[in-house]
């Protein structure tokens, strides 16, 4: 059966993620063309953050190792877990898969593998394209190339169990896509429709927050680190630190730039009785920024939703603020859906067109339009 003829019955996508350093796999139900529905059957990540932290930031080889360790086994949860695939002993299946080569799977009832193909990093996309290549050709399935980006924003459309948020008049939007790799704006005229306006000329968003909680020594990813500590201070004026700059705020064009702002934490940081406070001062900053050319570009372009996408999206303060200085739709994701996902790559496989397996490759710099 074809995946069009399959559609109003709804499919079973198998869907793969490994362009940064989680190893993720998930299993989702869609159905619906105008209104599509989603149902999450499984969704597995296996983080990496510990290997990493000692670092500071991701060593693409040694992610690509942890991938090529862990995706037989995610496989194997995100299948148990979705009840596609009725198995009893797990471990002897480990086992029996790694000491036989030839020992294959059952064929889940899926419809097809979804997997991402870049934006991301070279080695670790590829493990995962492999992987979906192995799986495609044992179980004669057709896979989806998705872009990561493009998966970021069209997660918003999806909540726990069935989509409810989905509304087709949401379109025209901007998305604002934060993340560990990237910082960008993206008009959105419908699904598959995208235009970049603008996005970062030096490190993304996510990135800042890594290298300024690694000057201040307080752990990896810095994202949560710094919210985290942000928190704590109710020092609202901040005298105590000086104020830090709000990089490219008011320049007529859309592009961002986050690297001064690492630098001016460097030169202005007075040691560990701050760190509180340089938390509050360098995540407002990094706010500031977001805020004010997301709504610019959403008064530009006329439009009345927003969709916030990417790890940083995760931010409450971010929410928080947007959702004070934006009275028009703000589409953020379930929080589990902000980081790194299979979900999201699944979700948007159904957006996606299959392609000959043969012709899928990694592309580290893929552009989403
Ligand atoms: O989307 P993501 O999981 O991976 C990439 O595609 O890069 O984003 C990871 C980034 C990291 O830089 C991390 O520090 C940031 O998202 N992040 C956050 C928060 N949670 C994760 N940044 C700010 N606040 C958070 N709560
Ligand atoms: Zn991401």
């Amino acid at each position: 059966m074809t995946k069009k003829t399959k559609i109003s019955n709804g499919v079973n996508i198998l869907a793969i993620e490994t362009s940064c350093d989680d190893t993720c796999i998930a299993v989702i139900e869609a159905k619906g063309q105008k209104r599509p529905c989603f149902k999450v059957l499984s969704n597995i990540v296996s983080s990496q953050t510990e290997i990493h932290k000692k670092w500071g930031g991701i060593y693409p080889s040694l992610a690509k190792r942890e991938h090529q360790r862990n995706l037989l086994p995610v496989l194997i949860q995100a299948l148990k877990q979705s009840k596609l695939l009725k198995i009893s002993n797990f471990k002897f299946l480990i086992s029996k898969q790694i000491s036989n080569p030839k020992f294959q799977i059952p064929k889940p009832n899926i419809d097809f593998i979804a997997v991402t193909i870049g934006p991301g990093l070279d080695p670790c996309l590829w493990t995962g394209i492999n992987f979906a290549k192995d799986l495609a050709k044992k179980w004669d399935l057709p896979i989806v190339p998705v872009n990561h980006i493009e998966a970021h924003i069209v997660v918003n459309f999806v909540d726990k169990v069935q989509s409810s948020k989905f509304k087709v008049q949401n379109f025209p939007a901007i998305a604002l896509v934060v993340s560990g790799g990237h910082t960008q704006l993206i008009l959105m005229r419908d699904f598959g429709k995208y235009k970049i306006l603008g996005e970062t000329r030096d490190d993304a968003a996510g990135e800042c927050f890594d290298k300024v909680a690694r000057i201040l020594g307080i752990g990896y990813p810095g994202g949560p680190a710094i919210a985290a500590q942000a928190a704590k201070t109710t020092n609202h004026k901040l005298q105590t630190i000086d104020k830090l700059p709000r990089p490219m705020i008011s320049q007529k064009n859309y592009d961002f730039s986050f690297s001064g702002l690492k630098t001016a934490v460097l030169y202005k940081h007075k040691g560990k009785k701050y760190v509180k406070e340089m938390c509050k001062e360098v995540q407002q900053a990094i706010i500031d920024v977001l805020i004010k050319k997301t709504i610019k570009a959403a008064k530009d372009y006329r439009v009345k939703t927003i969709i916030l996408g990417g790890g940083v999206s995760a931010n409450k303060e971010l929410r928080k603020q947007f959702k004070s200085k934006w009275e028009h739709n703000l589409l953020a994701p379930l929080k589990e859906f902000s980081t790194d996902n299979a979900v999201m790559t699944g979700i948007a496989g159904y957006f996606g067109k299959p392609k000959n397996w043969q012709r899928i490759k990694a592309d580290a710099n893929l552009r989403i339009c």
